[in-house]
């Protein structure tokens, strides 16, 4: 294997408490409780190791990184580390005051999550009241500020009909960029596969959707689409490769190569409470678990597109086929690659209302 490179960037998941209920939340089905949680010079320290080890980019994201009373204090303890920071947000707690002091402390990005174009939508996916008028309200007071904005629009079965609309309102909203990201299945979005996978039709019209978009808003709002895994014939690079690119540390301070990285049975993941960051990094069994291609199996190993995709997912791996070293099933090559094909053929055959979402209360 060459030699290891520091990583890019950083996203600190800093609580698991979160006013929604989404669904397709992607958090393991155990959260965290808040007793747990790091404080904030413990955060601070992380950041600047962070900052020595080579990250660039931090992302603050949670559950929903405002339940933290000290997300200002957090914002410029990165900041003062040399970090550039996105805050991940449902917007749901940041008020004008709570806005006026992440900007003073030196908020670079703010990442919108956007549930649905409609109160209706978008707070029946949240499984919040009113969540919808709160996160306009502050959507404007981000636009009006002049802090850079991506709106985060996370499609499935159940608004993928609705992208045009999403990618209006995001333009409506001043975003610099939207992601239209689908949901993919990991932690409890797998729990709502079923509820949530779109068919086949949906995803193909939200592909012609997107670009038709990209002309129309080319030059004022950068449109990137992220289709769900399974509809592709080839897997993605996930992270980069594992322990390629970013890392993850859960609100308890575990270290994780991947947001679903405690799926995989058998792995240890340390504490950067117990171990600095930079150990963690580059020598940790978790982290040198799946680093580059040896252990793949052999589809890949003779595969044009094994230093392009690394295989894909492990942790896909492990929920379809049971083995994080296998080749993503989502790939052609799988001998796995049936269960995505009945995956797809089944959520086709689906009426598209027909099953109910189940919430984490
Ligand atoms: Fe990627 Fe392996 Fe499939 Fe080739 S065979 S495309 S390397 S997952
Ligand atoms: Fe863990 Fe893809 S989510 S490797």
């Amino acid at each position: 294997m060459s030699a290891i490179p520091p990583p890019i960037s950083m996203l600190a998941e800093l609580t698991h408490r979160c006013p929604l209920a989404c669904p397709y939340c992607s958090n393991p089905l155990e959260l965290l409780k808040s007793d747990g949680e790091l404080p904030t010079e413990v955060w601070a320290g992380i950041f600047r190791q962070a900052a020595d080890l080579g990250v660039l980019q931090l992302h603050l994201s949670g559950g929903e990184p405002a339940a933290r009373r000290d997300l200002a204090d957090l914002v410029g303890a990165a900041r003062e580390a040399g970090l550039y920071v996105n805050l991940i947000t449902s917007g749901i707690g940041l008020t004008e005051a709570r806005l006026d002091a992440l900007e003073a402390r030196g908020l670079d990005h703010v990442q919108l999550s956007l549930q649905g174009v409609s109160d209706a939508v978008a707070d029946r996916i949240g499984g919040y009241a009113g969540g919808f008028d709160r996160k306009m309200a502050v959507a404007h007071s981000i636009a009006r500020r002049g802090l850079p904005l991506t709106v985060n629009a996370v499609m499935h079965r159940h608004n993928l009909d609705q992208l045009p609309q999403a990618i209006a309102l995001a333009a409506e909203l001043g975003a610099r960029r939207i992601e239209v990201a689908c949901v993919q299945f990991y932690g409890w979005a797998l729990k709502n596969r079923t509820a949530l996978q779109p068919s086949r039709a949906q995803v193909a019209a939200a592909k012609v959707t997107v670009e038709a978009a990209r002309d129309t808003y080319k030059g004022r709002m950068q449109i990137d689409f992220v289709p769900p895994d399974y509809y592709a014939d080839y897997p993605k690079a996930c992270m980069g490769g594992w322990g390629s690119t970013g890392l993850n540390i859960a609100p308890d301070g575990t270290v994780l190569p991947c947001h679903a990285a405690q799926t995989i049975p058998g792995l240890s993941f340390p504490k950067v409470t117990d171990l600095p960051l930079a150990d963690i990094w580059y020598r940790s069994d978790a982290f040198m678990a799946f680093r580059g291609t040896d252990y793949l199996p052999d589809i890949c190993q003779g595969c044009a597109r094994r230093d392009r995709d690394f295989g894909g997912c492990r942790c896909q791996a492990m929920a379809l086929a049971g083995d994080a070293r296998a080749a993503d099933p989502v790939c052609r090559h799988s001998p796995h690659r049936g269960l995505v094909d009945r995956l797809l053929a089944e959520a086709d055959d689906r009426p598209l209302e027909t099953t109910d979402f189940t919430y984490r209360r």
